[in-house]
C-alpha cells in the first residue's frame, strides 16, 4: 500500500489547486454583487483567465499524475466538467456583455464551477492527498507552467475551435430554426 505523503507546505500542487478555487469563487462572489456592466465585465475577464490557466495546469500536469492511482470515474467526471467550463468559457470569450444571454451563461458557469470545486475538494484532492506522489515537485512544475502560460497565453482548445466554427448555441427557440433549415438525421 501506498505510504501518505505528507505535506503541508504552501506550494504544494493542493495547496495551489484549492488557493485558485478560493480565488475564482470569490471573483464569482464579486460578480454577484457588482453593480454595473462594466465592473462584471472586468470580473469574467479576470475569472476567465484564471479558469482558463487553472484548466490547463490541471490538465497538462495534475490530472496525469494522479489519474491512475484514482478512481476513473471520479477523474473521467473532472475531465467531463472541465469539458463543459470549457465550451462556455469559448462562447463568452465571443461576447462583448451585452448580449442576451451573457450574464447567465457566466452564472451557469460559476455553478458548474462551484460544483466541480466541491467534488474536486470533497473527493479528488482528499484521495490525492493519500498517494505517495511529491507533490512539492508538482506544485513547481505548476507554478512554472502558470507563468509560462500568463507570459505566452494559453493554447487554444477544442472546445474554442467548435464554438469558432460553429457559432454560439445559446437559444434553443433560434437555434431550432436553423436545424429546421439545415441537414437531418437519416431515421433509425
Ligand atoms: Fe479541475
Amino acid at each position: 500500500m501506498n505510504k501518505p505523503h505528507k505535506t503541508t507546505h504552501k506550494d504544494d500542487a493542493i495547496s495551489i489547486i484549492k488557493d485558485d478555487h478560493d480565488k475564482v469563487k470569490a471573483l464569482f462572489g464579486k460578480f454577484e454583487k457588482a453593480e454595473n456592466l462594466r465592473e462584471k465585465k472586468k470580473i469574467v475577464a479576470e475569472a476567465i483567465m484564471e479558469l482558463k490557466v487553472h484548466a490547463t495546469i490541471e490538465e497538462e500536469i495534475f490530472y496525469p499524475a494522479v489519474r491512475k492511482h484514482l478512481e476513473k470515474d471520479m477523474m473521467n467526471e473532472a475531465d467531463e466538467e472541465h469539458h463543459v467550463a470549457k465550451l462556455l468559457i469559448a462562447e463568452l470569450e465571443q461576447m462583448e456583455g451585452s448580449e442576451d444571454h451573457w450574464g447567465t451563461k457566466f452564472t451557469v458557469l460559476s455553478e458548474n464551477i462551484r460544483h466541480h470545486i466541491k467534488e474536486e475538494e470533497g473527493d479528488m484532492l482528499p484521495a490525492a492527498r493519500k498517494l505517495d506522489i511529491d507533490f512539492d515537485a508538482i506544485g513547481q512544475a505548476l507554478l512554472a507552467r502558470k507563468e509560462e502560460l500568463k507570459e505566452k497565453g494559453i493554447p487554444v482548445c477544442a472546445e474554442e475551435e467548435m464554438i469558432s466554427s460553429y457559432g454560439i448555441a445559446d437559444s434553443p427557440a433560434r437555434m431550432s430554426k436553423k436545424k429546421q433549415a439545415s441537414k437531418m438525421h437519416e431515421p433509425a
